[in-house]
C-alpha cells in the first residue's frame, strides 16, 4: 500500500487560487509555461489585497519570484497568498505554490514556486488611496 509522504503543502490552509495545469499552458519543452503560473499568483495575491483594500488594486511590483521544480500537464496547483505588510496604501502579499501529482494512489505536493508581490489600492481615477483601518476580523489574511 502506498504510504503518503509528509510534505510542506499547507493543509490547514484553504487556497486561494487553485486549478489544473492543462496542456494549452505548456512551453516548447513540455512543462508548464512560468508566465501562466506568473499570472496565477497575481491573481492570488490580487485576491487577497482587493479583500483586505475593499475596492480595486493594481500590481506595482514583483519584489521576488522562485522557480524552484517545474510544474507538469495534469499537476493541481494551488496558490497560498498571505499578506505580509500593509502600508498607508500598498499590501505586500507571499504568494506559495503547490503542484500535487498523482503516485501510487495518493497525492504528492512539491513547493514550485513563491513570489513577493505588492499591490496599491487606487481610486476611480487610478491614483493611490489610503488603505482602511482593519480590525481583527482580517487576521486571517496574514
Ligand atoms: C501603483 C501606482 C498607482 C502607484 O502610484 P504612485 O504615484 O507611485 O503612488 P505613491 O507614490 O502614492 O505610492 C503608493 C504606494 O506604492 C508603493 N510603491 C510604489 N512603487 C513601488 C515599488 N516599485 N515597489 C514597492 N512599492 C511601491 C509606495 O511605497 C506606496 O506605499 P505606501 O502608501 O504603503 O507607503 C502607479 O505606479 C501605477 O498606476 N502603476 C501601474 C499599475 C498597473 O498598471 N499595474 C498592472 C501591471 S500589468
Amino acid at each position: 500500500m502506498a504510504v503518503k509522504e509528509p510534505d510542506s503543502f499547507p493543509h490547514d490552509r484553504q487556497p486561494t487560487v487553485r486549478l489544473l495545469a492543462m496542456p494549452a499552458h505548456t512551453n516548447p519543452s513540455g512543462n508548464i509555461f512560468g508566465g501562466w503560473i506568473m499570472a496565477q499568483m497575481d491573481i492570488a495575491g490580487g485576491i487577497v489585497a482587493l479583500e483586505y483594500a475593499g475596492g480595486p488594486v493594481v500590481t506595482v511590483a514583483v519584489t521576488s519570484m522562485e522557480f524552484h521544480r517545474p510544474v507538469k500537464v495534469g499537476d493541481l496547483v494551488s496558490c497560498f497568498a498571505r499578506i505580509q505588510k500593509v502600508g498607508s496604501s500598498s499590501i505586500t502579499v507571499k504568494v506559495q505554490v503547490f503542484a500535487q501529482r498523482p503516485h501510487d494512489g495518493v497525492l504528492q505536493s512539491t513547493a514550485v514556486t513563491e513570489a513577493v508581490i505588492v499591490y496599491v489600492a487606487v481610486d476611480e481615477s487610478g491614483v493611490s488611496r489610503k488603505l482602511p483601518e482593519r480590525g481583527p476580523d482580517f487576521g486571517h489574511y496574514w
